[in-house]
């Protein structure tokens, strides 16, 4: 049994995600920590809301609500969702917990201790009307390119050019419209993460196991360029983690947090932390998850995310990982992923584009959409969203294949044999044929799901599914009953065994699906398949079963038209 740690990125608090998000990280990483607790390992596996920044600021004064308010709310919101996707997270935490800004601050202090934090001053706009410095989005002005009266301090969204605050004709604050405005001097952090390259140099090059999309991304900001820039860690807002070193005062940054970026990662470890007590465990229980001196150098630590996180994963949080010189745990294997787009565009959430999480579920069970989104996960390109490609898909592999496989073998054997597993018979070569079959499938399976290749794995165990209605057409025990009911029985007996034995294999990708199947089947049996032979005779004569309900419906040619439609727009 081996110990696996598996951490989702985070999403932003501003708001329901759109399918894009689920499929780019969470999906894919509750996919791996179903797969590994199905196959006996101790999992871990973690997420969180990031709630920091000015993204959550300007949704919450979007929705006229406190800040704290907002997020509270949010995290519930998402939390919800989450389950509703059925996401097996052990801990589904908050960023802006208390644990978070413990260890936020404890970390920044050990950077500082080891030198590599850096105080730069820096010229920037202070609001007398609101008592704080403004980051660039919250000063508008008039656009000196174009003349728009609404441009932003970073960029004028009229004429797209790039800004400086100063740019701006006209300058007032966008939180109170204030002009009362001055440029001042004030101190930020950096992190001298220029000063680690060759650390993190060798690193990256001894991962020679990553994927390609990671590396390459990870690569390209270590050497391209100026190569990797010291990075601001702390901002000029009111919510987030208060800048602090350890439990100490920080001269100078008072009133200042530090940058979203900078503690969302750390949430992985404090939200294992945020596990523990809420479950009141010891420090000892997550410590054992996160620090290799307190047992965690035989964990395996998994990162999911999309190609847009990878710069943070692979090369800032390592560079406070490190630099704090204490024995924290290094992610071991990076999974990241493209971009899905919908329907010819981009999900967006600002611009409410696409098929939102809350939504997907009003329409169709968590299923159907796992199933679709992992066997077209966007691995080694984009990949894209269509109503139709969704309909073959669903209809074609859950209801036609599966489906179909599982209606079909229980109904005959209720009208012929009754509601238990028939006995008598014996099998034959057409049964030999289809064990071997699926012993090298399940094995390629398996290797697939080790090395998360989410679409391989995908596309086998649909091969799965395939080799049993395939079996089924040739063996033919509705003709076969009629002159050799034994036979049939035996044929049944088998089908009704891998029946379970889908559930079984299919449990990471649809676990609704498999959890009705062995109710159906009146079995916990739920181990995972080490010999084929040995599961193909979980069931015996004489175990008595029901026939489940339609697994999966069918989408109809309406329906999908209808949804084309209702998601043709945009959403506030
Ligand atoms: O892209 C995002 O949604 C970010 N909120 C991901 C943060 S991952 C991490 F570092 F915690
Ligand atoms: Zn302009």
């Amino acid at each position: 049994m081996a110990r696996i740690l598996i951490t989702s990125a985070i999403p932003y608090i501003n708001g329901i995600k759109h399918l894009g998000n689920l499929v780019g990280s969470q999906l894919p990483a509750d996919l791996y920590a179903r797969y590994m607790r199905d196959r006996g390992n101790e999992v871990m596996f973690i997420c969180a809301t990031d709630e920091h920044g000015t993204p959550a600021e300007l949704a919450a004064a979007k929705a006229d609500k406190p800040v704290e308010e907002f997020c509270a709310e949010m995290h519930q919101t998402q939390a919800r969702i989450a389950e509703g996707f059925r996401l097996s997270f052990d801990h589904f935490g908050r960023s802006s917990s208390p644990q978070n800004h413990a260890l936020t601050q404890h970390l920044a202090g050990k950077l500082a201790e080891a030198g590599l934090i850096e105080e730069v001053s820096e010229r920037q706009v202070y609001s007398h009307a609101d008592g704080r410095f403004l980051p660039d989005r919250y000063i508008e002005g008039t656009c000196p390119n174009c003349g728009y009266d609404k441009a932003r301090g970073d960029q004028c969204e009229n004429c797209t050019k790039q800004l400086d605050p100063t740019d701006l004709i006209e300058p007032r604050s966008a939180i109170s419209g204030s002009t009362d405005l001055e440029v001042r001097e004030t101190k930020h952090l950096y992190l001298r993460q220029s000063t680690m390259k060759d650390q993190l140099d060798s690193w990256i090059n001894s991962k020679t196991d990553w994927p390609v999309l990671t590396t390459s991304i990870a690569k390209k900001w270590l050497h391209d360029g100026d190569g990797l820039q010291d990075r601001g860690i702390t901002r000029d807002l009111n919510w987030g983690v208060p800048v602090k070193k350890g439990n100490e005062d920080w001269p100078g940054m008072e009133g200042k947090v530090f940058y979203v970026w900078f503690d969302a990662p750390i949430e992985y470890i404090a939200a294992t932390h945020e596990w523990a007590d809420a479950h009141n465990k010891d420090d000892a229980d997550w410590l054992r998850w996160w620090r290799t001196d307190k047992g965690a150098d035989d964990v395996r630590y998994v990162q999911f995310m999309g190609k847009d996180n990878v710069p943070f994963h692979t090369l800032s949080f390592p560079a406070t990982i490190m630099g704090s010189g204490e024995p924290w745990k290094l992610v071991d294997y990076i999974k990241s992923f493209n971009y899905l787009n919908y329907d010819g565009g981009q999900f967006s959430t600002s611009q409410g584009r696409g098929v939102f999480q809350d939504q997907a579920l009003e329409i169709l069970p968590a299923d159907y959409w796992r199933w679709w989104l992992l066997s077209h996960a966007p691995e080694s390109s984009d990949s894209e969203f269509t109503w139709e490609n969704f309909q073959a898909g669903v209809n074609k592999d859950l209801a036609d294949v599966l489906g179909n496989f599982v209606s079909r073998v229980t109904k005959f054997c209720r009208s012929k044999f009754g509601e238990e597993v028939p006995e008598g018979g014996t099998l034959g070569d057409t049964e030999q044929t289809l064990i071997s079959e699926l012993t090298k499938r399940i094995r390629a399976y398996e290797d697939h799901m080790d090395a998360m290749e989410v679409r391989k794995s995908a596309a086998e165990l649909r091969a799965i599914w395939v080799a049993g209605n395939e079996y089924l057409q040739s063996a033919a025990p509705w003709s076969v009953f009629k002159t050799d009911p034994e036979t049939a029985a035996a044929q049944i007996r088998l089908s009704l065994n891998l029946i379970r034995l889908y559930a079984v294999l299919s449990e990471p990708f649809i676990p609704d699906a498999s959890a009705r199947i062995l109710e159906a089947l009146q079995t916990e049996d739920d181990s995972w398949p080490d010999d084929i032979v040995t599961a193909l005779s979980v069931l015996p004569a004489g175990h008595a079963f029901t026939v489940p309900d339609v697994l999966f419906s069918k989408i109809t040619d309406e329906q999908r038209e209808g949804w084309a439609e209702q998601f043709s727009g945009t959403r506030e």
